[in-house]
């Protein structure tokens, strides 16, 4: 048995045993793919600040943030408060509520190019409605999307996004046209057809920015080639949103979207998102008293859930404190610390990998000796793949558990920094990470 499989069966064994049960609970043994690790997942309890418990009593530093919903940490005192104080006053009203106007007010706020948003309760529905209004506008059918780019788990965002395409109508798949993160492929069949409704982009980068596009470039010839030819830009912002600045990648890149997608970080760990935009696009949703439109051409939406009120609080509380304080700087300052960590790690190993990203996302890939500059990663989208295969990075997020914290895997890994990673946690992140490479040494995977 490898050392590094050896420590995980060792300090992750009550988790072995709970996976028995979770193989039984679960199709396919856990409730969404990203919990599962080979050989079997870790199970966690609690969680506070930087840290996340589990079964077994390990004090894990958690890089996986909520899957980079929880920009302030676990449990910030704000979020807290604010759930606390809408316990025992209703889960569901049954009617419209001021906090559902007041959390539309606190996300326009903070994303000043909405003109109206809808609530949701996840990136998947809002990124299912987003394509719904882009189509219902124009009238016209076609998306296109970017390789490996992740938009959640509806029947149109999943080709091409790492995730099987199992049960999804062929005609549902024939809607979507894949494309490279190339503006002279996109210009070219906007160019030749006439069937395309909008296209949706991955702010940072496919997969939390693990193939990272050249920004602020591509986004702003994005945006030109989308007006040229008359389609609807639609920035997905779930993960950027709130994190990339307080207006997210909008607003750092000084972008004008027709149509926003939003999760995450405006619900402050809770079930919430929004789709916005601009009036004129956004209004095909409002009844105008014409049957036809309001039968058959208006973009219907329902959704028990949408700004449900526990949700609505977090999300108004959570964007406050980033409007109101420097959790971003914070945030992007701990991640910077513990990117440079990790390159020097690297280095003082003599192992190849290097650590890049922007704001408080850190990229971690070995095997591919790259010159760029740390922030936007050019390495090609190839070698993103091949220098780190499932069997590597799963290796990799191992070796990372078994020396103390914990972060999300895709083609390497990507710790989702927070507020509450202070230099502390940072720096026994770091001993534990120069101790994972040595494991990844001993064990012939570097
Ligand atoms: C860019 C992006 N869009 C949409 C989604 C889907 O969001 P949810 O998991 O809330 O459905 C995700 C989830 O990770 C995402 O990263
Ligand atoms: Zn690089």
């Amino acid at each position: 048995m490898s050392v590094i499989d050896k420590k995980y069966a060792d300090m992750f064994a009550n988790s072995a045993a709970w996976y028995e049960r979770g193989k039984n609970a679960f199709a396919g043994g856990v409730t969404h793919q990203s919990r599962f690790v080979a050989p079997f997942p870790t199970y966690y309890e609690w969680a506070d600040g930087p840290f996340k418990y589990d079964v077994d009593g390990n004090e894990i530093v958690d890089y996986v943030m909520g899957n980079g919903s929880l920009l302030l940490g676990h449990n910030p005192k704000s979020v807290m408060d604010a759930i606390n104080s809408q316990m025992g006053k209703g889960t569901h009203l049954g009617g419209a509520t001021t906090h559902e106007t007041r959390y539309a007010e606190a996300v326009k706020r903070n994303m000043p190019k909405l003109d109206s948003v809808r609530f949701t309760s996840s990136g998947t529905e809002s990124t299912l409605l987003a394509m719904r209004i882009a189509r219902g506008y124009t009238g016209k059918d076609k998306i296109i999307k970017f390789y490996e780019h992740f938009h959640g788990w509806q029947d149109y965002a999943t080709i091409d996004s790492g995730q099987s395409t199992g049960g999804i109508p062929k005609a549902t798949l024939d809607q979507i046209i894949v494309l490279q993160a190339d503006i002279k492929a996109v210009d070219n069949v906007l160019s030749q057809r006439d069937d395309v409704a909008g296209v949706i982009v991955e702010c940072n980068g496919a997969h939390f920015g693990t193939f990272p596009l050249q920004n602020p470039t591509f986004l702003h010839d994005l945006q030109e080639t989308c007006r040229k030819h008359n389609v609807m830009f639609i920035m997905d912002e779930v993960i950027t949103g709130f994190r990339l600045s307080k207006g997210g990648a909008q607003e750092r890149w000084g972008l004008d979207p027709d149509i926003t997608t939003m999760a995450k970080i405006m619900a402050g760990g809770q079930p919430g998102a929004a789709v916005g935009g601009k009036k004129h696009v956004m209004d095909v949703m409002a009844k105008t008293g014409d049957p036809i439109h309001d039968s058959s051409k208006r973009v219907a939406q329902a959704g028990t859930y949408n700004a449900q009120p526990t949700a609505a609080v977090a999300g108004i509380a959570h964007l406050d404190d980033i409007w109101n304080t420097d959790v971003i700087e914070l945030a992007d300052s701990a991640a910077l610390r513990l990117k440079e960590g990790i390159n020097d790690a690297f280095a003082k190993n003599e192992i190849t990998g290097h650590a890049h990203g922007i704001s408080s996302l850190v990229q971690v890939n070995m095997g591919y000796d790259c010159d760029c500059d740390r922030n936007i990663c050019t390495m090609p989208f190839d070698e993103i793949y091949r220098s780190m295969p499932n069997e590597k990075t799963g290796a990799l997020k191992r070796a990372v558990l078994v020396n103390g914290a914990d972060g999300m895997d895709w083609n390497g890994m990507c710790f989702v920094v927070s507020s509450a990673h202070t230099d502390d946690v940072v720096d026994r992140t770091l001993e534990g990470f120069d101790q994972a490479l040595k494991d990844l040494r001993t064990d012939g995977i570097v």
